[in-house]
């Protein structure tokens, strides 16, 4: 790996993270057979986990892309986020699945789901490649969940630090030397 002097260790394989975006895909294939799916996928993390698993439902399935950035960090409200890239489409007659790359504080996840609910899709759930609960500060669960992880920094498969990291192959803790020097 380029940059193994700065990983601590790897959480998951390509292998185990294929794994997991098979059973992932398998459950959401079975449960929107016959139902007009809009996969929303979070930028910028979730775009990698996204590539894999509209490859790998076997159901008809359209895909949109959102942005949102949060500011003043700590805040609980949904108000200090804000859309960046809004969706191109209408969701009214759609079965939204929003997908992130991590369910973290939650806040991300809680505006994003809020927003599009008030514009009255057939019917909306969320999907997380990872969950990091430990982290938690609203109420928000995924309904399909890849891997809950431990509250260390991950990088890899999407995730970066300081817009790095995105495209390793592997889920990897990164050392805290590497984000704390820089605090
Ligand atoms: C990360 C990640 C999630 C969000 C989760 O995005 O991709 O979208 O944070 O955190 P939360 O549950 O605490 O809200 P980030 O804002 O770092 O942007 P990125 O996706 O471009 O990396």
């Amino acid at each position: 790996m380029y940059c193994d002097n700065d990983i601590s260790r790897v959480l998951l394989t390509p292998q185990q993270i294929d794994n997991t975006v098979t059973s992932l895909a398998n459950r959401i294939s079975e449960d929107y057979a016959d139902k007009n799916l809009l996969l929303v996928g979070l930028l910028k993390g979730s775009f990698v986990f996204m590539a894999d698993l509209i490859r790998k439902l076997t159901v008809p399935c359209r895909t949109e892309f959102m942005a949102v950035s949060s500011y003043g960090s700590g805040t609980r409200s949904c108000g200090k986020v804000t859309i960046t890239k809004d969706l191109s489409v209408n969701i009214d007659d759609c079965d939204v699945l929003v997908v992130e790359d991590i369910l973290d504080t939650g806040i991300t996840a809680a505006c994003v789901t809020d927003i599009l609910s008030k514009r009255n899709p057939a019917s909306l759930r969320l999907c997380s490649f990872l969950d990091k609960p430990e982290r938690r500060q609203v109420p928000i669960t995924a309904d399909y969940v890849g891997v809950t992880v431990p509250d260390e920094f991950v990088v890899g498969y999407g995730l970066d630090y300081d817009e790095r990291y995105r495209n390793l192959d592997c889920l990897c803790v990164l050392k805290p030397e590497v984000y704390s020097d820089k605090a």
